[in-house]
């Protein structure tokens, strides 16, 4: 049996947009998606926009219950900005009892609630005055974090503050996936930088509230960067995608400030956001208690084609490489590699210290999962629990190195509906019905629930 250390959090990631429902009711106000899905609904998967997900909002006492019935011990999620406080100021009476009731039944069943404030839910009020792009932004999300930590310190301890900033970076202003689909690198770094301070302006609300025994994270996707090769231009690129993707967000949540050869580059390039004086500061003085880490899959790189100098983006910089050997999954497409938990643990702790984190996210997506259906309709994951026995070994040899990774999370509890692709990959542990809300366990559930319960895995309890 492969053991982790007392206490390790079992559990599981969800956010509120994307397992709520209730999108339009009881106060709460449209968000980009909700807005998004009104303007364009052929954009989404299927059809089926924000309003249609598992109803949390209407059945999260049951899923509380299957939480415990699974013997998890823990569980994220986040509370929706446009139901907290819909026009920015004023406080939804509704959405306190909701997520007050929500949060206590976790506590009192034993599951210790991770509670996250952003994912990707921009308010549409906020983004029509120009979103992360506007520097109010900063204050208005500074507000509603400290609104957060007033209503709810009591209950909840652990806290973050965005679920992987680099996202809605770069799906919404180098890409097409997230409103308001800009394609500008300037513009991107521009949003990139008042996210992060934004995120400083809620650790600094957070300190002066000085909740009894809370902390404070930040939840970013950290994939480990490969070269193509060893070669000069191959390791040149890697250091770049490492710069822009994780050292611009590690760097400034745990060190308080921003890597000195990116900065260089970006002034040079004339790419550099705006600031203000006072930004430095807030930086330095407001890092983190902890890390969240979510793991999928690598990021492999080589070096760019006949880049711009100065850049004009990060395809001047670097550019993906295509490894022939990969493991993928079929059923997704992305790529298989446990060994990248192992290597992004020794990443944090060697450049990090001893910044304590865990994996907030790990999961499989599986299209039309319906086809792996065995008796009742049950789901009979085995995939699922392969690639979960595999990270879990990888993930348990880096804290047997000495990571000082605190729990397990999977990505997710029940399907849950995701952005564009609504229902297209399903990742839970528990089958939702749309057409009744039933929840049903897959295979997987039950075996996690004995890893849970054994706080290991044993090597018959699946794949070597
Ligand atoms: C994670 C996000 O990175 O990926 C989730 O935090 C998202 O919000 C998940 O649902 C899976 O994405 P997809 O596109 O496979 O459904």
């Amino acid at each position: 049996m492969l053991k982790f250390q007392e206490g390790f959090l079992w559990g599981a990631a969800a956010s509120a947009p994307q397992t709520e429902g209730a999108a339009a009711i009881d106060g709460k106000s449209p968000s980009t998606w909700d807005k998004w899905f009104e303007l364009e609904p052929d954009k989404f998967y299927d059809h089926v926009g924000p309003s249609d997900t598992s109803n949390t909002y209407r059945h999260f006492r049951e899923d509380v219950a299957l939480m415990k019935a699974m013997n998890l011990n823990s569980y994220r999620t986040s509370i929706a900005w446009t139901r907290l406080v819909p026009d920015g100021k004023t406080v939804n009476p509704q959405a306190v009892t909701f997520y007050r009731a929500y949060f206590q039944e976790m506590v009192d069943q034993g599951i210790e609630p991770i509670i996250n404030l952003f994912h990707f839910d921009m308010p549409w009020w906020l983004m029509e005055r120009g979103g992360w792009e506007a520097r109010e932004s900063v204050d208005y999300f500074a507000a509603y974090a400290r609104i957060a930590f007033e209503q709810f310190g009591d209950i909840v301890k652990k806290w973050a503050t965005f679920n992987e900033p680099l996202v809605h970076i770069e799906c919404g202003y180098m890409g097409d996936a997230h409103w308001p689909k800009v394609h500008n690198f300037k513009r991107a770094i521009q949003v990139g930088y008042h996210t992060l301070l934004a995120h400083a302006k809620a650790v600094a609300a957070f300190r002066e509230l000085a909740i009894p025994n809370g902390e404070i994270a930040i939840i970013l996707n950290l994939s480990p960067v490969y070269p193509k090769s060893q070669q000069s231009a191959d390791l040149e690129a890697a250091e770049w995608a490492d710069l822009l993707y994780i050292r611009s967000f590690l760097d400034c949540t745990v060190l308080g400030r921003f890597p000195e050869k990116l900065v260089a580059m970006l002034k040079k390039s004339g790419l550099a956001p705006v600031t203000e004086e006072g930004d430095r500061e807030l930086f330095a003085l407001n890092t983190v208690d902890f890390i969240g880490c979510n793991y999928y899959q690598p990021l492999r790189v080589q070096a760019p084609i006949a880049p711009n100098d100065p850049i004009t983006g990060p395809r001047d910089l670097f550019r993906g490489y295509d490894w022939p050997d990969k493991k993928i999954n079929p059923h997704r497409g992305w790529e298989i590699f446990p060994q990248g938990i192992y290597d992004i643990a020794m990443r944090l702790k060697n450049s990090y210290g001893t910044i304590p984190w865990y994996i907030s996210e790990n999961g499989m997506g599986v299209s039309q999962e319906e086809r792996f259906a065995a008796q009742e309709g049950q789901i009979n994951d085995t995939y699922r629990i392969e690639f979960v026995t595999d990270h879990l070994k990888e993930l348990q040899r880096a804290i047997e190195a000495g990571a000082p990774c605190f729990g397990y999370h999977m990505w997710t509890f029940i399907d849950c509906w995701s952005w564009l692709n609504a229902y297209k990959n399903r990742y839970g542990y528990y089958r939702v019905d749309l057409t009744d809300d039933t929840r049903t366990p897959k295979a997987s559930s039950f075996w996690m629930a004995q890893v849970a319960k054994d706080n290991g895995i044993d090597s018959g309890n699946g794949p070597d």
